[in-house]
């Protein structure tokens, strides 16, 4: 049987880079559930698909192959055979995956590459659903988030570190619309698993969280 542990929290809470070093350090893979929905959103933003028009989303879907694979211990995106992880990580991409993962058959879709992938490895795997819904009996849960004004800050500042222009409260209200969007959704809202634990990131430095969510896998791994 494999181990699984579900992160799941808003935009900016720190999901990846905490559950990369978490995977790093018990030799877990990790798996950015994020950059499929990201990947399936960068086509149908190529295909010119207008994000509110399901009926079209669905007609495509059969069309679009997303997988995984991994490089130097990083997850690859593939999309019909192209390599995008390079190319998903902008804010049109980003929103176009919020608008977009609403829909039930985008989500069945990668909801079942997600559960494939974690019955053969050892995962880490972070998102909005996986406690609640791609891996219901995950061996550890957590909810990872931070305040709206701290994770508008971390993106401003991994913004400006990159020479990209932007404004801060304009990322706080990206922020909030997209929370909104996340959590109101009809189909697999993002929210917290009752059996998950609540993390607070906002006054807690990333090796406390990566130290409290190893100590949460130690002890469920020792039982
Ligand atoms: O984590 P992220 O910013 O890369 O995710 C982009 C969008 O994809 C997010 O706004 C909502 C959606 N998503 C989802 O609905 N379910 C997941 N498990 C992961 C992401």
């Amino acid at each position: 049987m494999s181990f699984n542990v579900a992160i799941d929290g808003p935009a900016g809470a720190g999901k990846s880079t905490v559950a990369k070093s978490v995977a790093a350090l018990k030799n877990f893979i990790y798996v950015d559930t994020g950059a499929m929905y990201r990947a399936m959103a960068l086509y149908f933003l190529r295909q010119g698909i207008d994000k509110t028009d399901e009926n079209a989303i669905n007609a495509v879907l059969d069309k679009v192959e997303i997988t995984i694979r991994y490089e130097n211990g990083a997850q690859q995106v593939i999309l019909n055979g192209e390599n995008v992880s390079g190319l998903i990580r902008t804010e049109e991409v980003g929103n176009m995956a919020s608008a977009t993962s609403v829909y039930k058959k985008v989500r069945e879709k990668l909801v079942e590459l997600q559960k494939n992938l974690a019955k053969k490895a050892d995962v880490i795997m972070d998102g909005r659903d996986i406690g609640t819904c791609v891996l219901p009996d995950a061996d550890v849960k957590v909810y990872l988030t931070a305040s709206s004004a701290v994770r508008a800050k971390r993106r401003y500042n991994e913004l400006k570190e990159k020479g990209t222009a932007c404004d801060l409260d304009e990322i706080e209200k990206d922020i909030i619309e997209r929370d909104y969007r996340d959590m109101h959704r009809e189909n697999s809202p993002l929210k917290q698993a009752d059996d998950a634990v609540l993390l607070d990131s906002s006054d807690m430095t990333l090796k406390e969280v990566v130290d409290t969510i190893t100590a949460m896998i130690d002890k469920k791994q020792g039982a």
